[in-house]
């Protein structure tokens, strides 16, 4: 019999990638959404698909269903869709993580918790290894987000302790590619949608701060390679793509790419802004035997594709 999955956030931009790739070899998956973020578009191309069901739930309630394995991906990801509700991001975070680890406790089913590099919070440590604690402030703008991340990853590592449940817990650094919502307020998206439509290209701050940018499939390549991992490995384990971006090189090739007039316009930088981040993805390499390989200029290439249609639609 076909291995069973669960993908909490199946809609969204990472989870859509993951059903894709999981019914392509071959497993049975079920896609949980509320659709808070997440689309039906995004998976409109496994809706016909035997081997693949989407479900509209939100995993702050309780959830029965008969899985062999979980991805836990549900969760706003970008600072515009986390802070609207941010009561509801905490909730989705710690009661979406107790819910879906009581359920992979009562069906034995391995877990996997889609985490961030939001742990580290403003770091003092670049690049940051898995064994940094972070500096969070624990009562800002960003906190639901970061805190009910850091609270999902305690609760997955007691439930580990104490019930003996089989996790991995994966850091994901920024990612970026086709089914990105086009107005979450990130830098790739932005860039793109500025430049497709002719507007310009706002930088924050004097362009010279760094960014790394991982390609999607090289992303949910990590995932499967993890969750398949011997059981002592549980994580924490940073996924990202190490290769460091200026913001106006980013913006320049996206100009490039998209053969846009558009100027480039410079504003304040945001006062919550962490000035650098980057991943350490030492362990990643050693124990998934996994390198980003997707270069920034064809990731930006698909990703920009992808936008083109979406916009003309
Ligand atoms: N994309 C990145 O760069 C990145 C970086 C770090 C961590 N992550 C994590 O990866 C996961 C997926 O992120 P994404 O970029 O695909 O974001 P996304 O917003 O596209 O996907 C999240 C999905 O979860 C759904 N969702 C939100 N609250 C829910 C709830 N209470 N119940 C059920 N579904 C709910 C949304 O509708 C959406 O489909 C998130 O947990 C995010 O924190 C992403």
């Amino acid at each position: 019999m076909e291995k069973r999955v669960l993908v909490t956030g199946g809609a969204g931009f990472l989870g859509s990638h993951l059903c894709a790739r999981l019914v392509k070899e071959g497993y049975e998956v079920l896609g949980v959404d509320n659709f808070y973020t997440g689309r039906r578009r995004n998976v409109a191309s496994l809706m016909t698909n035997p081997a693949f069901e989407l479900m509209r739930h939100d995993v702050t309630f309780p959830l029965y269903v008969e899985v062999d394995e979980i991805y836990n991906l549900a969760c706003p990801a970008s600072p515009i869709h986390y802070q609207f509700d941010p009561v509801q991001t905490t909730k989705t975070s710690v009661h979406g993580a107790i819910n879906m680890l009581g359920l992979a406790k009562r069906v034995k089913a391995k877990i996997l918790q889609a985490s961030t590099s939001e742990i580290y919070g403003d770091p003092s440590v670049h690049p940051q290894p898995e064994s940094y604690w972070g500096n969070v402030n624990p009562i800002g703008t960003r906190s639901c987000y970061d805190e009910g991340k850091r609270c999902a990853e305690t609760l997955f590592f007691d439930y580990h302790r104490q019930h003996g449940l089989k996790i991995k817990v994966a850091r994901i650094f920024n990612t970026y590619g086709p089914n990105m919502h086009p107005h979450d307020g990130r830098v790739v998206s932005n860039f793109i949608v500025q430049a497709l439509s002719g507007n310009p290209i706002t930088i924050y701050g004097d362009g010279s701060q760094t960014r790394s940018f991982c390609y999607v499939d090289d992303l949910i390549e990590a995932f499967t390679r993890l969750m398949a991992t011997d059981d002592a490995i549980t994580g924490p384990i940073n996924l990202g793509n190490p290769n460091e971006f200026s913001m106006l090189e980013l913006a320049e090739e996206v100009r490039r790419i998209t053969s846009s007039k558009s100027n480039i316009v410079f504003k304040p930088l945001p006062s919550d802004d962490p000035a650098q981040r980057q991943p350490d993805i030492r362990l990643a390499k050693q124990l998934l035997n996994w390198t980003p390989t997707v270069s920034l200029r064809d990731g930006l290439e698909r990703t920009v594709d992808y936008f083109r249609r979406r916009l003309a639609d």
